[in-house]
């Protein structure tokens, strides 16, 4: 599914019935969030890898139900202005978190300052993530250089499940957003 600032969820409180907590399954999450079943099995999979390359991940941000999508709204436009707000924060109903399916990844341990910020993709972890991603269905959400297609400024922190074959035909695409590739695909 697409969703962004044009394409909200129906209704505006959607959530999705399968999260798995991270604390369930093993997985470091700072924050103690939840993914969709097919999502998280997809993190295992894919932190284990990073693991193995010496990377050690945490799955900081997931599903986040439409008030404290509200609310993280409301606290950015409160704290860094609404520019910020606008650039970097869905509205409640219009996040990818709201479906369970988008996972914001940081590496506390080996990078803790650039934790959600836009110094992680310069960082072993970010440069892992973009380069290896794809082969457990996740992409890059929001690229470099893109807001005016995806709506939002670059989050190297920020990878949606669309799954493992979606997500080689995205890179067979050449599409550089998803808007893009949805545009062009014949999947609804
Ligand atoms: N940071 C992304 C755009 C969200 O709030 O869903
Ligand atoms: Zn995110």
């Amino acid at each position: 599914m697409l969703v962004n600032r044009d394409r909200g969820l129906d209704p505006v409180d959607y959530a999705p019935a399968n999260l798995v907590a991270m604390t369930d399954i093993g997985i470091s999450s700072m924050n103690e969030h939840s993914l969709r079943a097919e999502a998280a099995d997809a993190i295992v999979a894919m932190f284990a890898a990073a693991e193995a390359q010496g990377i050690i991940l945490d799955m900081t941000s997931g599903y986040r139900d439409a008030g404290l999508q509200q609310q993280l709204y409301d606290r950015a436009v409160e704290t860094d202005g609404p520019d910020y707000a606008k650039q970097y924060v869905a509205p409640a109903g219009h996040s990818e978190h709201q479906t369970g399916l988008a996972a914001d990844i940081s590496a506390p341990d080996q990078e803790p300052d650039c934790i959600l910020d836009t110094c992680f993709g310069q960082t072993q972890a970010g440069q892992w993530l973009a380069a290896h991603a794809g082969e457990y269905g996740f992409i890059l959400r929001y690229p470099e250089g893109l807001a005016g297609t995806t709506g939002y400024e670059y989050e190297p922190w920020h990878f949606r499940f669309i799954g493992v074959d979606a997500a080689a035909a995205y890179a067979a695409s050449g599409a550089t957003t998803y808007e893009e590739f949805v545009a062009a695909s014949t999947t609804p």
